[in-house]
């Protein structure tokens, strides 16, 4: 007997994808429901090859209320919902905060609805540090005051918290968890499925994983004058299948009578700041290369330092982070060898 049947918004996409696998492995159904904007059709024959199992998958773009309506009373059985869908390029949004409004808070705004209107109750949204803006103290817990988010996406991310709070404070019997994740990097063991950005990436890692595999001339460290103990800038790096499992544990804390009614919010990341030349030396340790890099100024809109306080998470998802940034840049790079057929 399956357990509960779950959506999958943007489960075609980076994170989704990974969290897939992790739902099949504990046993629940699922059905993904993505528009590829920012996927490929590709994964879903991976997802089967890794899982053994069959994976749903429907062409269906959030936005489109009545399609998603129409979707909602057709499909029996849907138990809980994991948010994934958005646009998520912090540079792209600056340029286009429209397109990032309406895909991000229209498309909750539309899954809320349809959540309400065929009595889905549980819910699990994909938020992000963003949401601290630059913080005062670190590390930052789940009650540290959301920040000032200058791009239209974390702004977007704030949003979306807010108006899943005031439904469920409206609507009781909705329950939902608000995740928050920090810097998701790497990919899964089976180096079949990973990170694939669509033009040059904005995000670090997969920026040091094509500058290796000569994708990418040189990596721009962005600055090397913070106040960090190598000058260069501090981020909590979790690796994506550590991220995946997190959605487990939530999905489980949904169905617990534990659980108090309303929103709970968690910080998914290891606890552990590493700054970027770090990273790229745990990169050049696992793939046995050096990699090619120049400080450069810092990037508008960087903040100097984050990393979570994940104690909540520990303690009441029963959730914490397994891999280190070791495991992470080198699931990252066997990954980005996999994809471009490097030996
Ligand atoms: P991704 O772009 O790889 O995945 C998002 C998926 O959603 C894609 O497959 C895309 O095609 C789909 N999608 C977008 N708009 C849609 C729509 N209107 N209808 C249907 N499908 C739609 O991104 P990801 O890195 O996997 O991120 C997943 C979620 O996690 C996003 O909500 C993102 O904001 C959030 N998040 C990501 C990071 C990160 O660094 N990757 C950090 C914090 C939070
Ligand atoms: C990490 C560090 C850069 C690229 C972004 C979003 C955030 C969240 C996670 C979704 C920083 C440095 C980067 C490069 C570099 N996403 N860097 N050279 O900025 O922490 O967060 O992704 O919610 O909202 O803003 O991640 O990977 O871009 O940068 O030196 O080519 O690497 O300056 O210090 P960031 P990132």
């Amino acid at each position: 007997m399956p357990k509960d049947r779950v959506l999958v918004t943007g489960g075609a996409g980076y994170i989704g994808s990974h969290t897939v696998i992790e739902l099949i492995n504990n046993g629940y159904e699922i059905i993904i429901v993505d528009n590829l904007s920012n996927s490929s059709p590709d994964v879903i024959p991976k997802l089967k090859e890794i899982t053994g199992k069959m994976v749903s998958f429907v062409n269906l773009d959030i936005r489109n209320k009545l399609a998603l309506q129409t979707f909602f009373k057709r499909t029996e059985r849907i138990e809980s919902v994991i948010h994934f869908a958005a646009l998520k390029s912090v540079n792209e949004s600056v340029e286009q905060p429209l397109a990032y409004y309406e895909n991000n808070i229209q498309g909750t705004i539309n899954l809320l609805e349809a959540m309400l209107e065929n009595k889905v109750n549980s819910l699990v949204f994909s938020s992000s540090c963003t949401v601290y803006g630059s913080p005062d103290h670190l590390p930052v817990t789940e009650m540290s005051p959301l920040g000032h988010t200058p791009s239209p996406y974390g702004y977007s991310k704030q949003v979306c918290e807010r108006l899943i709070h005031d439904t469920v404070h409206a609507h009781p019997e909705l329950s939902a968890i608000s995740l928050r994740y920090f810097n998701p990097i790497g990919a899964h063991k089976s180096g079949l499925i990973g990170e694939v950005p669509s033009g040059p990436p904005n995000n670090l890692m997969p920026y040091i994983t094509q500058t290796a595999a000569g994708v990418r001339e040189i990596l721009s460290v962005y600055g090397d004058d913070y106040n960090t103990p190598d000058g260069t800038a501090i981020r909590d790096y979790i690796h994506v299948s550590d991220l995946a499992a997190a959605h487990v544990s939530a999905l489980s804390r949904l169905q617990s009578s534990d659980k108090p009614s309303g929103v709970e919010y968690f910080n998914i990341g290891t606890g552990k700041g590493s700054t970027v030349m770090e990273v790229i030396r745990s990169f050049e340790k696992a793939s046995g290369r050096p990699l090619d890099y120049k400080v450069v100024g810092r990037r508008d809109g960087d903040i100097e330092a984050i990393y979570a306080d994940a104690s909540k998470s520990k303690e009441i998802l029963k959730w914490s982070a397994q891999y280190d940034l070791d495991d992470m840049t080198a699931s990252a790079w066997t990954w980005e060898k996999n994809y471009r057929g490097i030996n």
